[in-house]
């Protein structure tokens, strides 16, 4: 169990690339995987959670080669070439690899088993088992909450037009990938917007698609073309230090790189309502093969009011509340978090863990059912000599309480259990150890 000790940044300047994004990571591999030829698919994220993704995939006879730390050439073997997987499929921590590969594999012609950590046993997958078997696909969770893991038995399936009650990528994207190989169309509605990148960059693997209002339509391929990609760097992983940089006295900092899709930028409108001074230059990025927005981001300290979070701005935003709410902690007045229940399932309940910690910090915080509400103050101060954080596990807790320690005053802060942050942001002990 790996532990960071943290003093408050000393200059917040320079300029820093973030990895590239995690979303985006685990779908180029995917679709590459089961598309005619090779595809290069470039600033990938070698994170855990995308290793895992591109584990299984080998594991399913795809040959995926690696040039470079960030650079993946996928050997595509076509919509119909996976094989079956000698061994149980290991997903780790990734709720990503777990929803979006038992898409694909509840249409093949094989068998699978899908496993992951302890955190993943807890998550939900009900909410993709369920349309699943609508479109005919047989899988048998763990227990009869329907957590991991997972037997798929592939099957043939049907498309479905099916409503989605929880705004969610990750359930969107599975129902997406099995609808690939569904008799008929696939339509999936979701009651807000969630992060569309499976909808935007089908299209460059030359699947059809139609996008109206909150529902995706996709229509079964013959075949999926190769493409080479560079990806976009991760707005969820940037965003820490554009709230750092938001807080330090005298920071200038440019975020290069960064991905702009409109789905994903909640955590800018948030800030930026909240008096943050961020400039967003889309210039250098013209033409993306993936049809993923990309800018430069320069951020310069501002003083923060408190604001309200919730509705459709939420799924917009889900990654970033944790950094979020360390930002709120240091804006004037009193922030509301609400309509963010689904906080509560995923890596950890995010939001009990955000506001045990936040205590910890010595500022006033109230959990409500959905969400928390948070006391702004001038200064964060750890309320022992030497404050302990946990992260519970969740990568997210880990780094957005790095960065309370970065703006904290007083003692040092230690952030236990931080061996998680690999599941996303590999080099982050490194960025911020430019600012200590
Ligand atoms: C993701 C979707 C989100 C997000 C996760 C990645 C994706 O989850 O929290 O980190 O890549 O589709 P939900 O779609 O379940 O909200």
């Amino acid at each position: 169990m790996e532990s960071m000790e943290i003093t408050k940044a000393r200059s917040v300047t320079g300029t820093i690339v973030p990895p590239g994004d995690k979303s985006l990571s685990h779908r180029a591999l995917i679709l590459s995987a089961i598309a005619d030829g090779i595809s290069t698919v470039a600033n990938f994220l070698p994170s855990e959670d995308c290793l895992c993704t591109e584990r299984a995939l080998r594991q399913m006879g795809v040959r995926i080669e690696r040039p470079g730390t960030t650079v993946r050439l996928v050997h595509g073997v076509g919509l119909h070439g996976l094989q079956h997987p000698q061994t149980d499929l290991w997903m780790g921590n990734s709720g990503t690899s777990m929803r979006l590969l038992t898409g694909l594999l509840a249409a093949q012609n094989f068998k699978s088993l899908l496993k992951g950590d302890e955190s993943l046993q807890k998550r939900p997958m009900k909410r993709i088992i369920l349309p699943l078997r609508m479109m005919g696909a047989e899988i048998s969770p763990a227990n009869k909450e329907g957590n991991p893991p997972l037997h798929v038995s592939g099957r043939s399936l049907l498309g479905v037009r099916y409503t989605s009650l929880v705004a969610s990528a990750q359930v969107k994207s599975c129902l997406l990938l099995a609808g690939l190989y569904a008799e008929g169309k696939t339509t999936v509605t979701e009651p807000a917007k969630s992060r569309d990148h499976t909808e935007r960059i089908l299209p460059a693997y030359g699947v059809k698609v139609e996008v109206e209002g909150n529902s995706v339509t996709v229509y079964p391929p013959q075949s999926l073309r190769r493409v080479d990609a560079e990806l976009a760097g991760d707005i969820s992983s940037a965003a820490h230090f554009i709230v750092l940089a938001t807080l330090s006295p005298g920071a200038e900092l440019r975020i290069r790189n960064v991905g702009v899709n409109p789905t994903r930028t909640g955590a800018l409108d948030v800030l930026r309502r909240m008096g943050a001074n961020i400039e967003i230059d889309t210039s250098p990025y013209r033409e993306d093969t993936l049809g993923e927005p990309r800018g430069d981001l320069l951020v310069r300290s501002s003083p923060l009011s408190a604001t309200t979070i919730g509705g459709e701005e939420i799924p917009r935003c889900i990654d970033e509340i944790p950094v979020l709410a360390i930002a709120a902690s240091l804006a004037h007045g009193d922030t509301v978090i609400k309509d963010a229940r689904e906080l509560r399932v995923k890596e950890c309940d995010r939001i009990n863990a955000v506001t045990t910690n936040l205590r910890k910090m010595a500022v006033a915080v109230e959990e409500t059912d959905d969400g928390m509400v948070i006391h702004g103050r001038d200064a964060l101060t750890p309320v022992t000599p030497r404050v302990v954080i946990d992260s519970f596990g969740d990568h997210r807790i880990a780094m957005a309480f790095a960065i309370a320690g970065l703006l904290a005053d007083g003692a040092a802060t230690t952030v236990t259990n931080t061996a998680c942050i690999k599941t996303s942001f590999p080099g982050f002990e490194e960025i911020i150890s430019q600012f200590r």
